[in-house]
């Protein structure tokens, strides 16, 4: 998660320094991990306003951009895992420290039989040890009633989760337990999820926004519907020719609570409850960009928008996305060096140059200034 948090601090955040003190709104309509939505909302006093297709992408975002008081910590962990603790006491949960195949077999099956616990149905022995599993059940499920805090909870028990799943960089598909992986698996199934669900809530709860935001589960182009002249949006698309949500739907699902049956090795939940866009279909990806900026610029709005310098899966290059971008703006910017993410680096014939990449490359990224004509 969160390509952009690095790139704020290599020139991306510069930008941003320049360009947000003179908007009245900051806009994220891609705002996945919500990093560049939350260094806006902690730095700068304009409301800051987050969208993306997927539900938890806004969980994060709204953990800290809807307020501007923290949350007072007070017995508020403690008494959550107290009441987490409560749901699965008693259950034998098997103890995942020796791996071999057939020991995460005979795991597997145990998760599977656990009918009141949907995540750990779900990903238990494959994403998740049976223990870590468990937890993000119960924890899910034993949820502060009220907001802030019940946000707070859930954006760091959706961190937490991912950074505990074992998988290369997206939860697109786990590692299994073979001679080779099976190093990383234990890695990951030995990470302690409510150790880290309690040192990322704690974090969450003290950062505020400087003015109250909002984050919403929406289509980007829909949300720049409601742009108005003086706002700045921040446009990040997507750059695979494969839905996002196929990536993150573990995060999705926890964000939901659960997702119903999953299939393949990847446990994706059905397609149909997965969302799609069409900055992720190679025949839709440059009429969707065009629509969207075109919509932006008759707002009114000023845009940053950035994207991979290279040719990229979904159809879209750094050179369509400027030629697109100069029809409906004045076009400045120029390019970075990043790291750029192969959301996973698996073979993948529809992802073409990219697949089969390291997880992360060097690359440059645009990063463009885009002001109405
Ligand atoms: C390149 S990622 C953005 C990454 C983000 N800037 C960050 O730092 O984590 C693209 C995001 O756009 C979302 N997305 C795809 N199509 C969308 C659409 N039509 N409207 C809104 N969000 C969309 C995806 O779910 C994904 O989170």
């Amino acid at each position: 998660m969160g390509s952009k948090r690095a790139m704020l601090g290599n020139g991306l955040g510069d930008l941003l320094g320049s360009e947000v003190p003179t908007a009245k709104r900051f806009a994220d309509l891609f705002a996945g991990s919500a990093a560049v939505a939350i260094h806006v909302a902690r730095r700068y006093d304009l409301p800051v306003l987050a969208f993306d297709l997927q539900n938890y992408s806004s969980v994060l975002a709204g953990a800290v951009i809807n307020r501007k008081v923290a949350v007072p910590l007070e017995n508020l962990f403690k008494n959550w895992r107290q009441r987490a603790k409560t749901r699965i006491n008693g259950l034998k949960i098997p103890d995942a420290s020796h791996i071999s195949k057939k020991s995460v077999s005979e795991w597997r099956k145990w998760c599977a039989d656990q009918g009141s616990l949907p995540i750990t149905v779900a990903y238990g022995g494959h994403y998740f040890s049976p223990v870590q599993a468990v937890w993000i059940d119960a924890l899910r499920a034993s949820l502060p009633k009220s907001d802030p805090a019940r946000t707070v909870a859930l954006a760091a028990l959706i961190q937490a989760a991912s950074q505990c799943a074992a998988a290369p960089g997206h939860t697109a598909q786990p590692f299994q337990p073979t001679f080779t992986a099976k190093k990383f698996l234990l890695d990951a199934w030995n990470r302690d999820l409510v150790a880290k669900t309690r040192a990322v809530f704690e974090l969450l709860a003290k950062q505020t926004a400087k003015q109250v935001g909002s984050a919403m589960v929406s289509d980007a182009e829909e949300a720049a519907r409601g742009l108005n002249e003086g706002d700045l949006a921040f446009i990040d698309p997507p750059y695979s020719g494969v839905h996002y949500s196929r990536f993150y739907h573990v995060l999705e699902t926890i964000s939901q609570g659960s997702c119903g049956e999953v299939t393949g090795i990847g446990r994706y939940p059905d397609p149909k409850l997965r969302p799609k866009s069409k900055f992720s279909m190679i025949s839709e990806s440059e009429d969707a960009l065009d629509s969207l900026l075109k919509t932006v610029s008759s707002r009114g709005a000023k845009a940053i928008l950035t994207f991979p310098d290279h040719e990229c899966s979904n159809g879209l290059s750094g050179d369509i996305v400027h030629e697109v971008a100069s029809k409906h703006f004045t076009v400045g910017g120029g390019k970075v060096d990043s790291k750029f993410s192969t959301l996973g680096g698996t073979s993948d014939k529809k992802r073409k140059s990219e697949a089969a990449r390291a997880a992360r490359q060097h690359a440059k990224e645009l990063m463009l200034v885009l002001s109405p004509k």
